[in-house]
């Protein structure tokens, strides 16, 4: 028995929430169960209550097994409070330290690469998820004349980075476990690599910063000889992701790069309505989400894209130890995603909500075969 906290969130959040606990609910046996919690910390809340997450509520959050989250924004609140107060608060608070993304286009699914496909876009993105520019330390000094110096400092700690690298090298070798990259040659299969790691980083201007991540990047290396080690900088990797992402296999980055480079990658694999994230303390509490935000012009509308839920359901089974169950949601997903007209809101072809029932009654008729 798992304990789910859910955490719907503002806007279409609950619509595509309610998606995913359909298909959550799908799987269960007699064996695989869950309990879930609903909880409203959101900016609806917010806006009666004043109140975004207290420290008891996010003490609270560390009794559970793992939380699934919607969407947290809401048009009437300043934007940075609730995502600072709420988000960036249960990140740094379940001490989060890994944000994986997994970049994959589906067959049928609209990419703005010219002649890219499926066979093309298949990578990982391991963002670090706790430190650098999002540790929020800087000041002003001389605020307001015209003098005034504004500082946001890039923090790192070795063990910081080293967690995080450590992460991005075993997620590569859990990748390949069965098969070898496919992006190999026959001579570097030969040499005994297994998949490739890409460090992405900015090593000729942040001359501090990325010589600890190169570093701590080679030392690891030695514990890992089937990881092919590969270095970008952020620019150069922003060219790669669009002419050619076939290169990838895992990119491992800084947080604020992970931030930017997330969502190029989002748009390569379908966009926003399909890209779902994990905010990963791989020894604690983790997070799933669709990495989309509250489209408030869709709310209430049932017109919503679910599958980036439903593939934070998949990330979340998968992370909880049961892979057959996760890779079962995924072909659902995959399946009826190939009869979907749009990724997009409202060009779909069917209701969010018909979207979850196709995935239920996908993966039924796959569990009975
Ligand atoms: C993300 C989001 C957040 C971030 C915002 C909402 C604070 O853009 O999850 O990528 O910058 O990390
Ligand atoms: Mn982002």
């Amino acid at each position: 028995m798992y304990k789910i906290a859910i955490i719907a969130g503002d806007g279409t959040g609950p619509e595509v929430i309610r998606e995913a606990v359909k298909v959550l609910k799908a799987v269960e046996t007699s064996d695989l169960k869950f309990n879930l919690t609903e909880l409203d910390y959101n900016g609806t809340r917010y806006l009666k209550t004043g109140v975004t997450l207290t420290d008891e509520e996010l003490e609270g959050l560390k009794s559970f097994d793992a939380i699934l989250l919607g969407a947290i924004g809401h048009v009437d609140v300043t934007p940075g409070i609730l995502e600072r107060d709420i988000l960036l608060k249960t990140r740094f608070g379940l001490d989060q330290y890994i944000n994986l993304r997994p970049v994959k286009l589906y067959p049928n699914v609209y990419t703005p690469i010219k002649n890219k496909t499926d066979a093309d876009i298949d990578y990982v993105v391991v963002r670090e998820n706790t430190g650098g520019l999002y540790t929020g330390s800087g000041r002003f000094e001389n605020k307001g004349t015209k003098d005034e110096t504004a500082t946001q400092e890039m923090i790192y700690t070795r063990k910081q980075v080293e967690r995080c690298l450590r992460y991005a090298f075993q997620t590569v070798m859990k990748r390949h476990q069965q098969v070898p990259w496919k992006g190999f040659s026959d001579d570097e299969k030969n040499k005994g690599f297994i998949g490739k790691l890409t460090l992405c980083g900015k090593t000729n201007v942040l001359t501090y910063v990325f010589d600890l991540w190169q570093r701590v990047f080679d030392e690891l290396s030695h514990e890992f000889p089937q990881v092919m080690l590969d270095y970008v900088h952020v620019d150069a990797a922003c060219i790669y992701m669009v002419e050619s992402p076939e290169q990838f296999d895992v990119i491992v980055t800084n947080n604020m790069f992970g931030d930017i480079i997330t969502d190029l990658a989002a748009v390569t694999q379908g966009g926003m309505g399909v890209a779902s994230g994990g905010n990963i303390n791989p020894e604690g509490v983790s997070m799933f989400e669709p990495i989309g935000g509250t489209a408030p012009s869709f709310t209430g509308l049932n017109q919503i894209n679910p599958m980036a839920a439903i593939g934070a359901v998949h990330m979340m089974l998968d992370h909880l130890g049961h892979t057959d169950v996760a890779s079962k949601v995924e072909a659902a997903k995959k399946e009826v995603i190939q009869r979907m007209r749009s990724m997009q809101a409202g060009k779909m072809g069917f209701s969010t909500s018909e979207l979850g029932d196709h995935v239920v009654h996908s993966l039924k008729r796959g569990i009975n075969v």
